[in-house]
């Protein structure tokens, strides 16, 4: 279990936080069709450093980027490369950043010039989704609460959640528990403690959940994507739980 955090600890998670919001903020605001997604990955770094914290993914077990840029079908952790961004696609830019020891992660999907109305409502509902998912949280809550109110909602539009992959606590350690699924039930999976921090964030997909698994040369960490080729999107917050109820942090 995730230990409680105390004032100074909590103080620290805000200004992690904040920075991730910033740098997701400033780099997503840059991107245009024609670039490549290393170019935003080198614009996130460049900013983190500018504003005085550390890309937390580079040399995470071993993966060798800032950032993870997922495109259209990509479910999470797509690596930054010579993709060249174009009009219609949706892209989900995740950055974490780490200040005093502390970490903040937080990730949204953007769309690219104009994108298909099926694309918009994917998007749309990935961020109801994870916005839903937020508002189930209660001070005595369980991760199931969460997951559950995020599977309902996302299936009754018509798609699907990824089962394996998803939330995670955070704090000193960039992942730790409790996991934070996008389905399960009320009253299950594991409880949540109060002035612990955990991110929320749901992975939907269009067509099925499924997915291919992918390596990333040189490092342990896998990059997903749909097994049918349909879309995925996500969007990611750091929340702080309180004995009252809960804060986003990764807000500017
Ligand atoms: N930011 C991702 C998450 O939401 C984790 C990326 S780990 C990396 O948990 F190594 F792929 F960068
Ligand atoms: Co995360
Ligand atoms: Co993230």
């Amino acid at each position: 279990m995730q230990k409680a955090l105390d004032k100074d600890e909590i103080k620290k998670m805000r200004v992690a936080c904040k920075m991730a919001a910033q740098v997701l903020r400033y780099t997503s605001d840059l991107i245009k069709p024609g670039m490549t997604t290393l170019e935003v990955d080198q614009i996130a770094d460049d900013y983190t450093k500018t504003i005085g914290g550390i890309s937390a993914c580079i040399g995470y077990h071993g993966y060798p980027f800032a950032t993870c840029i997922s495109v259209n079908q990509v479910v999470c952790h797509g690596l930054p490369g010579s993709y060249v961004i174009k009009d219609g696609d949706i892209l989900n830019l995740d950055v974490t950043v780490k200040k005093d020891g502390f970490f903040g992660d937080n990730s949204k999907t953007i769309m690219i010039g104009e994108v298909s109305d099926q694309a918009k409502d994917v998007v749309k509902t990935a961020y109801e989704a994870m916005m839903i998912g937020i508002e189930s949280i209660t001070p005595k809550g369980w991760t199931g609460d969460i997951g559950f109110e995020t599977n309902k909602f996302v299936t009754r539009k018509g798609y699907t959640t990824i089962k394996e992959i998803g939330g995670h606590g955070i704090g000193r350690v960039f992942h730790s528990e409790p996991f934070v699924p996008a389905f399960g039930k009320k009253g299950k999976g594991e409880k949540l403690r109060p002035f612990t921090c955990f991110t929320v964030e749901p992975m939907i997909n269009e067509g099925t959940e499924d997915f291919i698994e992918k390596s990333i040369h040189g490092s342990s960490i896998k990059y997903y994507e749909t097994a049918d080729g349909k879309l995925s999107a996500q969007f990611e917050h750091t929340i702080l739980l309180t004995d009252t109820g809960y804060e986003i942090l990764t807000l500017e």
